[in-house]
């Protein structure tokens, strides 16, 4: 594990085992975070996402089962596998809440009706910081004022339903907080706030960060959040990674045809209110029973027939921190495995005629596109 990280996601699986069938809802994600950073990971409903974080926490599902390695650099058990850790067992517990805490996307679920709301922030500084009564319910005090609780003396004693949308979400945060932990998943954080009360949110989270320098996973489908929010991005589609690079660069030089969609649904500053929003067609497949193809085929306007429909494009190095998934890329990383996928599937095709993905789903045939836009493609 290198020394700056604090995490590294490491060919991430996660198996559902459903009636019909076995569901491989993440299917090799590979990731690493630095100490302090926010990395936001993208993708719309659906893509895994959240089940990248329960898998980190611990907090699978019991028909989910994730494998791979989660190597953590935990201040109390040294660098450690979290997927070789018994999920109910001491170890985990000792870093869920502790060093890892999570914010989920509905507070109302994450609090228990029948608890008070410092009740409920104050069992986390009990558990892992103090037992000392008073001392903890301080320390507790203290967390809901630095998240902008006002009169605390008074909303400590009172239960969820008296709290607003915007204020629970807060009371979550100052409960994530409360143990100082090194690193912070936010899963939708904001999803279900209005627009101002969302603004205010990721405003605290980002002084809280300075103030904590803690790392922070964002989980959003939202790539307008990301902007304000991350120093890098992994965008994820069906399971995969594909494509990660600094926020910046992911904003100004978008390659997969998946983010630029992504991006084109956002809306932009100065663009007119009327003009109509760019947004990906169709919706992101269930990972079941995947043909051996690129998972974004079906809704690609840049597909390659014969090729996206018959090899799944792995992620390669583009620039320096910059990779993408792609076969129709103008890039040189891009081309060299597209010509060595091709040269593979011409031998075999040679060999064996066997019946591509498009064949069984009934596809058109589709001309050869490019990406649009490429600089480097010069054509559009
Ligand atoms: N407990 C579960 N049982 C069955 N399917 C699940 C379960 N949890 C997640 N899934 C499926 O796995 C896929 C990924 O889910 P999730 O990680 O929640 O997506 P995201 O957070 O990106 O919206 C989805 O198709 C979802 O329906
Ligand atoms: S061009 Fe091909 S490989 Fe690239 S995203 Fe589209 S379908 Fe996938
Ligand atoms: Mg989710």
């Amino acid at each position: 594990m290198n020394e700056e990280n604090i995490l590294e996601v490491k060919d991430l699986h996660v198996d559902i085992h459903m009636a019909e069938g076995l569901l491989t809802a993440v299917r090799g994600v590979n990731f690493e975070m630095k100490k302090g950073e926010t990395l936001g990971l993208v993708g719309e409903s659906g893509c895994g996402k959240s089940l990248t974080c329960k898998a980190i926490l611990g907090i699978n599902d019991k028909k989910c089962k994730p494998s791979g390695q989660i190597l953590f650099d935990s201040e109390g058990l040294g660098r450690v596998d979290l997927l070789s850790l018994d999920q109910k067992g001491r170890e985990i517990r000792s870093i869920r809440g502790k060093e890892i805490s999570m914010i989920f996307q509905e507070p109302m679920v994450a609090f228990s009706p029948m608890y008070t709301i410092g009740n409920q922030i104050n069992e986390a500084t009990r558990l892992h910081i103090t037992k000392d009564k008073k001392k903890s319910k301080e320390i507790s005090m203290e967390v809901m004022r630095k998240v902008g609780i006002a009169n605390v003396e008074k909303r400590y004693n009172q239960y969820p339903h008296e709290f607003s949308g915007g204020m629970l979400q807060r009371a979550l945060i100052a409960m994530a907080l409360v143990c100082n932990p090194k690193m912070l998943i936010a899963d939708e954080p904001t999803t279900a706030l209005d627009v101002t009360i969302q603004a205010q949110i990721l405003e605290l989270m980002k002084e809280l960060q300075k103030d904590f320098n803690m790392a922070i996973l964002f989980i959003t489908h939202d790539l307008g959040v990301v902007a304000k929010m991350c120093d890098r991005v992994a965008v994820m589609y069906l399971g995969k990674i594909v494509e990660s690079a600094d926020a910046s660069e992911i904003y100004a030089n978008p390659q997969h045809p998946y983010t630029r969609g992504l991006i084109g649904s956002v809306h932009k500053i100065g663009s007119k209110k009327e003009e109509r929003l760019f947004s990906i067609e169709g919706t992101v497949p269930l990972a079941m029973n995947l043909p051996k193809a690129c998972g974004f085929y079906d809704r690609c306007d840049v597909r390659v027939e014969g090729l996206c429909n018959r090899a799944e494009p792995e992620l390669v190095e583009i620039a320096p921190g910059h990779k993408i998934a792609c076969f129709n890329c103008p890039h040189e990383a891009c081309r060299e495995q597209r010509a060595r996928v091709e040269a593979s599937l011409a031998g075999k095709s040679a060999s064996t005629p066997e019946k591509d993905a498009s064949d069984t789903a009934g596809r058109q045939k589709d001309t050869v596109k490019s990406i649009p836009g490429n600089k480097e493609d010069g054509r559009k």
